[in-house]
């Protein structure tokens, strides 16, 4: 296998170390924004060098972002190169458009590290649907995030100062705010809902709400509920209608989801001949998020050609019907909000059980009177 790498950030360096040391594959270029002299003459600063050479068959894209990665993978396909991509954004974005190119040019199209960084999710996750109807999925999808409030929980650190550290160690994304938004997570949520679902969702569809404005109190709060505080997306189908969101939960501290420290990450399906099956690791960094790249390259030289599910049905998740309380720290004063409350709580308050779609839309437009809103599902 001769492979072309687009980009050689953190996860690029990792992939190039793993490849070199193979005898079945071997790096040709290195398709590089900026000169990297201890590249030599691997690094390309043209896409059509890579396009035109008949012996690159894989293309593994680590560049990130929507544009050019998008032109570049496609036009790798429409060259015929099977590509392997960790490049989240890219599939949630893309997927219908990048399944069907690969479909049509008969090339295979392959993302594991793109969800749960080093964790075989999405392979798992394919694995279950040739047996049985994925009924739903949950995990902590963000090593970031989970970084973020597992430190906040166990140290009392300071919001900002561990955002850094996150950054520093190489897990948080370029700009920070796709994992503190909660995007990135929806990106995930997204993709897993493709390979499980067979659904194409729209991400201005996937209701998100993430930890921006997370304070030392709403990790008390959940203390004092005998909780603890984990950003988490969900899917589930029930009867054909699906449903997808991802927001920070308070969840029972016997959970698994709570004992994730760290970056670490686990994302659990559901199906109802395997029981729940959770599948826990290392969500970010180099190596592992490497490590699930070349294992795609290693399942392609074992004759994989082609995206996890055919499937591709355009739809809308429903989350109107899915409810449970939340946490709510709101600093206006609301009717609707005051109607629901259960219960003080700290500086926020319990609400009673609502739904999914109800709670994302009041909080979309309660921001505009209180920036710094936060709140959480209790599951
Ligand atoms: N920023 C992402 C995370 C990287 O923190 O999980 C892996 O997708």
């Amino acid at each position: 296998m001769k492979i072309a790498l687009l980009g050689c950030g953190v996860v690029g360096g990792g992939v190039l170390d793993i490849v070199d040391k193979r005898c079945d594959m071997e790096l040709k270029y290195v398709l590089v924004r900026r000169d990297k002299p201890e590249l030599g003459s691997r690094a390309v600063a043209d896409i059509n060098t890579i396009l035109n050479d008949k012996e690159v068959d894989t293309v593994v894209e680590v560049m990130g972002g929507l544009s050019p990665a998008f032109e570049y993978v496609s036009a790798a396909m429409k060259a015929g190169k099977n590509v392997v991509t960790a490049n989240k954004h890219l599939v949630a974005h893309y997927y219908k458009e990048l399944v069907s190119l690969a479909k049509e040019m008969g090339v295979a199209f392959r993302c594991t590290p793109a969800v749960g960084g080093g964790i075989p999710w999405l392979k798992n996750l394919e694995r279950a649907t040739r047996l049985d109807k994925i009924d739903s999925f949950c995990g902590i999808m963000n090593g970031t995030t989970n970084f973020i409030l597992d430190n906040m929980h166990v140290n009392g650190s300071d919001f900002g100062e561990v955002l850094a550290e996150a950054q520093r160690l190489g897990y948080a994304e370029a700009d920070p705010t796709a994992d503190i938004d909660g995007l990135d997570i929806q990106r995930k949520c997204i993709i897993s809902a493709n390979v499980a679902f067979g659904a194409c969702f729209k991400e201005e569809d996937v209701p998100v709400a993430g930890i921006r404005h997370i304070k030392a109190c709403d990790i008390f709060a959940a203390e004092e509920l005998g909780r603890v505080c984990r950003m988490l997306a969900f899917g589930k189908n029930v009867d054909g209608k699906v449903l997808a969101y991802v927001e920070p939960s308070f969840v029972a501290a016997g959970e698994l989801e709570a004992a994730v420290s760290k970056a670490m990450n686990i994302i659990s399906f559901e199906t109802s001949l395997s029981g729940k099956e959770s599948f826990y690791g290392q969500g970010a960094g180099r190596y592992p998020t490497a490590y699930n790249a070349v294992q795609d390259c290693v399942d392609i030289l074992c004759g994989v050609k082609s995206f996890y599910t055919d499937k591709i049905e355009d739809m809308k998740p429903d989350n109107s019907a899915e409810k449970h309380p939340y946490y709510v720290r709101f600093a206006g004063k609301d009717e609707w909000l005051d109607s629901m409350i259960i219960e003080p709580c700290g500086e926020g308050a319990i609400i009673a059980d609502v739904s999914v779609a109800e709670m994302h839309a009041w909080a979309a437009k309660a921001k505009e009177a209180d920036p710094e809103l936060f709140f959480a599902g209790i599951i």
